[in-house]
């Protein structure tokens, strides 16, 4: 095999190493529903074999379907999260049977591909890029789940670079055009192209993403009971959720307490905050005198090199993320605190984009212009419109082949259960 078609396979194998010690527990805990805002864990399991079966051996390879009858069971828009507990989905054995069932086939397939094959599922293994990162991405959903669940067993305490305290609170961005998405990147989504020059205003935007310290003060400022700081739907949601602090945060006389899989522990001063929807990060950066920063405003400080005039693939470069330069691959399971990555700072200045949390913007999810779905609407184009808020830069619980400067999530802004923090901006004076 080539260099590129041993790497793909090595990658294969560690996404489904990860997903198989996510799914470890009991049949019990596998096959419960721990939230109607998830999936059973086992469903995610078995539908991302499914995915693999679709795109690589269906529809790149032309292989006869295996099991045509559980398509429906996986078709993640034909049932939604809240109805799958009453799916007839496969049941945990049967469910790691079908599944390397799938995988032995697909490393068949890649050992036989032309990599040079001008069709665009096949080029530069763009296919075994989706099935990569989807099978990342319900990775971290079922680590979401576990979170929510309040199961003991998957705190990880890897150790993390220390943080690290000083420096300015603010990067300045000079105003300018640069070019938003990417062309080149093989494995980018659809929703990733075409690049676009984007000219944008000078503004600022905070170098760290807010801590937890400063999140406790905008609770003790009552922040909460403010709606100076919300919009509209914001304090609607606020008033009807009845949320007064971010989702696993409790109070215990004056020390802040949370729940992080299954572990009660004060929560860390010093660590981004995370579990806090859209509302309340709006509603935060307003009581800060600030805004939340557009996607376009957060790619710039993210990726932009004014120098060489081009995009780098993460903050530092082009170079794959080391645990010197971000905080991703779910060595522990929590941000690192802030400061801990300054050779991981962006060409600006700005630190801690890829890695730690998901970061809020203020932009909902879109095309950009000139938008084609590929390799289906589902992933991106049904979503595009008002109803979704783009997140950036991937958290602790995100592969490094899952994120990258240009890689766009999105999600209600309601929802609190994903890794999900933000950082502030604000506009030239
Ligand atoms: C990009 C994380 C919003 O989980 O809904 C998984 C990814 N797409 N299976 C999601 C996805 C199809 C998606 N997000
Ligand atoms: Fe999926």
């Amino acid at each position: 095999m080539t260099d590129v078609k041993e790497r793909i396979a090595a990658q294969l194998i560690a996404v489904r190493d990860r997903s198989l010690t996510y799914t470890e527990a009991d049949d019990d805990l596998l096959v419960r529903q721990h939230s109607p805002l998830m999936s059973p864990l086992v469903w995610d399991l078995a539908h991302v074999g499914n995915y693999e079966e679709l795109w690589v051996l269906r529809a790149a390879a032309g292989i006869t379907p295996l099991r045509p009858e559980i398509d429906d069971i996986y078709d993640a828009f034909k049932t939604p999260r809240k109805d799958r507990p009453s799916l007839p989905f496969l049941r945990p054995a049967e469910a790691r049977r079908y599944i390397e069932g799938v995988r032995g086939r697909v490393l068949d397939v890649l050992d036989a591909i032309d990599l040079d094959d001008p069709r665009p599922l096949n080029r530069d293994g763009f296919v075994f890029g989706l099935v990569i990162q989807h099978e990342h991405q319900h990775d971290e959903t079922m680590l979401a789940t576990l979170q929510l669940s309040g199961q003991p067993g998957l705190v990880r305490d890897g150790e993390l670079p220390r943080g690290r305290s000083g420096g300015p609170e603010e990067v300045h961005i000079p105003a300018g055009p640069f070019l938003m998405g990417t062309d080149t990147l093989p494995w980018a989504y659809d929703n990733e192209r075409p690049a676009t020059w984007v000219d944008l205003p000078g503004y600022w935007i905070d170098r760290l993403p807010v801590g937890n310290r400063a999140y406790a003060d905008f609770i003790e400022d009552g922040g909460y009971d403010d709606p100076r700081w919300w919009t509209p739907e914001g304090w609607h949601w606020r008033q009807t959720s009845g949320a007064t602090a971010p989702l696993f945060w409790t109070r215990d006389g004056g020390t802040w307490y949370r729940n992080r899989f299954g572990r009660v522990e004060p929560v860390p001063m010093d660590e981004p905050v995370q579990h806090v929807c859209w509302y309340e990060a709006d509603a935060y950066a307003r009581w800060a005198g600030k805004r939340l920063p557009t996607e376009a405003e957060w790619e710039k400080a993210c990726g932009w090199d004014p120098e060489q005039r081009r995009s780098r693939r993460y903050p530092w470069g082009d170079s794959d993320p080391t645990p010197a330069l971000a905080n991703l691959g779910h060595r522990a399971s929590h941000p690192a605190p802030l400061g801990a990555y300054p050779a991981g700072a962006s060409a600006y200045g700005v630190e801690q984009m890829v890695g730690d949390v998901w970061e809020w913007t203020d932009t909902w999810f879109h095309g950009y212009p000139g938008f084609r779905s590929f390799p289906y609407k589902e992933y991106s184009e049904v979503f595009f419109g008002e109803e979704y808020r783009v997140l950036r830069g991937g958290s602790w619980a995100a592969d490094p082949a899952a994120v990258r400067t240009t890689f766009r999530n999105w999600d209600y802004p309601i929802r609190r259960q994903i890794f999900t923090g933000f950082r502030c901006a604000r506009s030239e004076s």
